[in-house]
């Protein structure tokens, strides 16, 4: 509807009504339950709550979004739609990889058309708003969301992915087509102190511009429509209760004026912070912060209208965020459809999953993986001829999806094995399950959530799966292993100080390398892990995160040379837990370790290297690659010209593949210390056996941008280091001058 007859409505709405748009609440309160002990209890609501309340969290199915919305609206004396939203995070019934593994794609633009596919089969399921990309920066691996971040540690990176999958999601959005995007968490999340979940954020206001902000400009520039506040605290200031934040930097500098949602229960949690001493405070600051709706607490259900009354907010501020959330209802469609063109379940069934879909989710999956390690060229396999087994845990497990693949449809799923099997034949090579994901013990920390995932209960005798499986392996000359950490040992709550393969994993590894075994590791995971104890033992590694609907065929695809990997690290790979948080882009320090700087009074450690195991934007291939030839199209660069950087890519065989070639900058002097490298640009380049290809990059003075001594944001004249290559450590270099 045009925005009078929008803003009449408003006009004629209670208070009361005005309220209930700003609560969101789950489906079980809508399921028709017990409200008296069941989950609406549990949070305080009554149905006369429900009855007025905005939005639904994570409810989808077309007919059940028809019931609800159907009962609502028959008792809405305005007959306001509800807002169905949910965690669609990188795939409905189709799944793609995890977004860790969607960003080692280094391919933003097929990401965008992948996630196109996402929103069509959940738009078909009534999702209206998803809960997605989060697009925080990870620096840390032993935080468990590193696997929902495409960025990695990098802000440009996780900037073009950003723009990228709220594109992809609000692609026809304005036809009725798409999901609406909701960008998260902000802000800031990834920082946690220790990588501990849920922790304390902290860090100068110059870093968390530079670094941490970048990916959600990008998505608010790309026009995502919502944003989901972060649980942490960003200067000792809750980010839901942060008015800087969220007012000052996102609203008034950023020109954010859709609806900003709380992470869940994230209202309540003031008080937890001891920011609130009780709802009425936690209310308050989160409105005056511009929160505009509560998901899943009582707290604007029963706290706003007793502030208006006592004159501690003013009605002014529910309307305003009243105002943004009966917008976004409009913007969509819904006083029109209110089932957003959603009819039944049958009907979305019939574009679920198709073959197009499942072989885009499949070319997805061969981008994301990437190859750590080929010790004499031991991969690609051969197909025929060779003595070949298939040992692990994760080799017949269809629990390759991920962790928020909570609406896959594992039918299309085929596991490795399966996928051998169609590559090989049956009965062509030895399986053998050889261990569990986790042992008895450890398999006991995860809690009541574990059986949810990862295969089940894990047997006690760990050690006679390994000797059955050593035995079954005894005529193979390679041996496949399947292997990595329980899905639910990464993702929320996932947080881990020890990030290596389980005990009985690694022994595995150990007894089927000492029998002279060629050993190629899958590893399945989501974060880097520490692989330095297999390494020895590890002929190939292959870095498979969580490969998604297709995963299986998608192992298979590169292990027999399908597919050539191309996929690059987003997020450097430590030697050892000690060195993290662990990033490329690192600041020169006044000791920086290198050729000017050597023994014991440099910067690093007695005990462990400065950089990882992997640097970011590492990956092997099938073919190698050199790049030479660095040159610059000028010495001197001012404001408004273009310096073009050119380097020439050979492939130098024995198959044609892709490279990543990258772009850093390194400002070597400036009014605050300048990171040694930061990424500026990419361009993923396909060459075929032997070929030669020009590969050439614009510099700007804009690119020279940062968050200057004064905290105004610009570039300073000086020299500038430009470095091109196929990962942040290989690279060529040149220099030139900015001058003003
Ligand atoms: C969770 C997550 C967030 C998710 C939300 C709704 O706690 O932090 O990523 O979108 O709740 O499920």
């Amino acid at each position: 509807m045009d925005t009078a007859p929008l803003r009449q409505l408003l006009d004629e709405m209670t208070i009361d009504e005005k309220i209930g748009q700003l609560v969101q609440l789950s489906g079980d309160c809508f399921g028709g339950g017990d409200i008296a002990t069941g989950p609406a209890a549990k949070i305080g609501v009554t149905q006369e709550d429900i009855d007025r309340c905005g939005s639904v969290l994570n409810v989808l199915g077309a007919d059940e979004i028809h019931r609800i919305q159907d009962a609502y609206l028959a008792k809405s004396r305005l007959h306001i739609p509800l807002l169905f939203m949910a965690d669609v995070i990188y795939g409905y019934q189709t799944c793609y990889p995890s977004p860790i593994g969607l960003g080692c794609t280094w391919d933003p633009e097929m990401i965008e058309g992948d996630y196109q596919v996402v929103a069509e089969e959940a738009h078909a399921d009534g999702c209206m708003v998803t809960f997605s990309p989060a697009v925080d920066v990870v620096r840390d691996a032993r935080w468990g969301r590193v696997v929902e971040m495409p960025g990695g540690e990098d802000p440009y990176l996780g900037s073009r992915f950003a723009e990228a999958m709220v594109k992809g999601f609000q692609q026809g959005l304005d036809e009725g087509q798409g999901v609406a995007s909701c960008v998260k968490h902000f802000a800031g999340y990834g920082a946690a102190e220790g990588g501990r979940e849920y922790n304390t954020v902290d860090m100068s206001e110059r870093r968390f511009r530079q670094d941490y902000l970048p990916p959600y400009k990008a998505a608010i520039d790309a026009d995502a429509k919502m944003v989901m506040t972060s649980f942490n605290t960003v200067d000792e200031v809750p980010a839901t209760a942060n008015r800087w934040l969220m007012h000052d930097v996102l609203r008034e500098e950023w020109g954010f004026d859709g609806p900003l949602i709380t992470d869940y229960a994230a209202i309540l949690e003031l008080m937890n912070h001891g920011v609130a001493a009780d709802k009425d405070e936690a209310s308050k600051l989160a409105l005056d912060a511009t929160v505009d709706i509560d998901m899943k607490t009582d707290c604007y259900a029963h706290s706003l209208k007793r502030l208006v009354e006592k004159g501690r907010i003013s009605e002014q501020q529910i309307d305003e965020a009243c105002w943004r959330v009966l917008s976004l209802k409009n913007e969509l469609g819904l006083f029109e459809d209110p089932y957003r063109g959603c009819t039944t379940s049958d009907a979305a069934r019939a574009i679920m999953c198709t073959p197009e879909k499942l072989s885009s989710a499949r070319a997805c999956a061969d981008e994301a993986m990437v190859l750590l390690r080929n010790e004499g060229q031991v991969l690609p396999l051969a197909k025929e001829g060779g003595r070949l087994a298939l040992v692990g845990p994760y080799a017949d497990s269809k629990e390759i999806v991920g962790m928020w693949a909570i609406h896959a449809d594992r039918s299309h799923s085929c596991t490795v094995k399966e996928a051998f099997d169609a590559v090989l034949g049956e009965g062509a090579y030895v399986y053998a399950k050889g261990c569990d994901v986790l042992g008895p013990e450890e398999y006991g920390t995860l809690g009541e959530f574990a059986r949810f995932a990862g295969g089940g209960e894990p047997a006690e005798d760990q050690e006679a799966l390994i000797a059955e499986a050593v035995s079954a392996c005894a005529d193979a000359d390679t041996v496949v292993l399947c292997l990595g950490e329980h899905p639910l040992q990464s993702g929320e709550a996932g947080a881990r100080t020890k990030l290596r393969l389980p005990a009985q994993q690694q022994e595995l590894v150990r007894r089927l390398h000492d029998l002279g075994k060629r050993t190629i590791c899958v590893l399945f995971a989501g974060r880097p892990l520490v692989l330095t104890d297999i390494l020895p033992y590890a002929d190939a590694l292959l870095m498979a995160w969580w490969p998604g609907t297709a995963g299986g065929e998608a192992v298979a695809d590169i292990l027999f040379g399908d597919a050539n990997p191309s996929g690059r690290l987003t997020m450097s790979f430590p030697a050892t837990e000690g060195q993290l948080p662990l990033y490329y882009a690192q600041f020169p320090t006044g000791r920086p370790a290198g050729k000017n700087h050597t023994g014991r009074f440099v910067t690093g450690y007695l005990d462990a290297p400065n950089f990882g195991l992997y640097p970011f934007g590492y990956g092997l291939s099938y073919h190698t690659s050199a790049l030479s030839d660095l040159t610059l199209d000028r010495e001197v660069l001012h404001p408004g010209e273009e310096l073009h950087a050119s380097i020439t890519l050979e492939n130098e065989g024995p198959v044609a593949g892709t490279d990543v070639v990258q772009l850093y900058l390194h400002d070597c002097t400036g009014s605050v210390t300048r990171p040694i490298k930061e990424l500026k640009g990419f361009e993923r380049v396909t060459t075929e056996s032997g070929e030669r290809r020009e590969v050439s990059f614009t510099i700007t003075e804009e690119m020279l941008r940062f968050w200057r001594r004064d905290m105004t944001f610009g570039s300073e004249p000086g020299r500038f280091d430009v470095y091109v290559g196929l990962d942040s450590q290989r690279v060529l270099s040149a220099s030139f001058e900015l001058e003003a």
